[in-house]
């Protein structure tokens, strides 16, 4: 079976190809930082270490950029000392672990950062709430801060001792806000074509690469096709793919960009994103992790024996049942072995 198979991304052997994708856990402190609680959460999940790779959910990378109340902090260098914990206590269990990077942009939380929140145009999102105050347009300085801030955060996450770093570029967050024409009006070098819009994405990988380790993995999730009228489509996503392996990451990962990480109507349709993941798969050289709707081991073998991933991504299953994965490995074993016995 596939999913037992070992696989490298950049300079790191992952054992098996199921992977935990990151859920916020809203288990940080106030401030931010990481608390006792967020550090069991995982250390539930990768328990027994039966998953390939554990993604911890998205961490802030500046107070601006900051979506909810108790969502994890990785925008100042005292946050180092508790995020050392949080990846120590899933290595505890045998599991590579990488730390999700994010800033929310349009979709930041004015009464937590006493900010405007920042994006490309004066949009909202289309998913965002009624009422949603309108954001701040950037100005060529605020642009020019972001690869900064996300490249100061990764060296954090290194120094912390996570496995790899993952740029939220999904679901409606500030870097898929620059990617998607229904938010993105700007007529500078930043809006406009598609090679406009990827330009901060592909400036912050570039940053990014530059200060770290050069086998040290990093992924970027993906929202590269919106599934929305006027929206980036699959054929966007697999150029917007193609330029950010040429930009050096290691990983994508595909999720939805401004339907966020549903599809509706899909619901019952494991791996939803398979329709953007299989062509990028064919159009890239690095590995491609699928999520959306996989419940159980068998839909993520099927999904990678499809060629739809190289990696299955599983969310609330794994949330809602934090043994998840020593089930569903246990399932998938006992099937293998009833084939072989069949076919012997
Ligand atoms: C409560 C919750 C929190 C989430 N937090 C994040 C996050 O921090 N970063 C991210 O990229 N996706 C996040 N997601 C999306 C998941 O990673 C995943 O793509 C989505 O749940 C679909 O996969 P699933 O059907 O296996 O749950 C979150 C989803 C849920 C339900």
């Amino acid at each position: 079976m596939i999913f037992d198979q070992p696989l490298a991304v950049g300079g790191l052997a992952l054992r098996n190809r199921l992977v935990m994708v990151p859920v916020a856990t809203g288990k940080a402190d106030a401030r931010g930082q990481v608390t006792a609680a967020l550090c069991e959460h995982y250390a539930a999940r990768a328990h027994g270490g039966h998953l390939g790779l554990v993604e911890c959910g998205h961490h802030f990378i500046c107070e601006e950029g900051r979506a909810t109340a108790r969502q994890a902090s990785i925008a100042r260098d005292a946050d180092v000392e508790g995020l050392k914990r949080e990846a120590a206590t899933v290595h505890d269990q045998g599991v590579p672990v990488f730390v999700q990077l994010s800033h929310a942009g349009s979709a930041a939380t004015e009464a937590l950062t006493g900010m405007r929140p920042l994006a490309p145009s004066a949009a909202t999102c289309p998913g965002a709430k009624v009422g949603h105050p309108l954001p701040r347009p950037m100005s060529g300085d605020d642009i020019a801060l972001i690869p900064e801030l996300f490249s100061a955060a990764a060296r954090r996450a290194c120094a912390a001792g996570f496995d790899g770093v993952e740029i939220h570029a999904a679901h409606g967050y500030l870097l898929n806000q620059f990617l998607s024409p229904l938010t993105n009006q700007r007529q500078d070098a930043y809006g406009g074509p598609l090679a406009h819009r990827a330009r901060l994405l592909l400036e912050v990988l570039a940053a990014m690469r530059a200060e770290l380790p050069s086998d040290y993995p990093v992924s970027v999730r993906l929202g590269g096709c919106d599934y929305l009228p006027g929206g980036n489509a699959i054929v966007d996503a697999v150029k917007l793919a193609r330029m950010v392996e040429a930009s050096g990451a290691n990983l994508i990962s595909v999720s939805g960009g401004m339907c966020y990480y549903g599809r509706p109507g899909y619901e019952d349709m494991p791996g939803w994103f398979a329709d953007s993941s299989t062509p990028i798969r064919q159009a890239v050289g690095v590995p491609v992790l699928l999520a959306g709707g996989i419940k159980t081991g068998m839909a993520a073998e099927v999904l990678l024996e499809q060629g739809a991933c190289d990696l299955a991504g599983v969310g609330r299953a794994i949330l809602n049942r934090p043994t998840w994965a020593r089930r569903e490995t246990t399932k998938l074993r006992a099937a293998s072995g009833r084939m072989e016995d069949n076919a012997g």
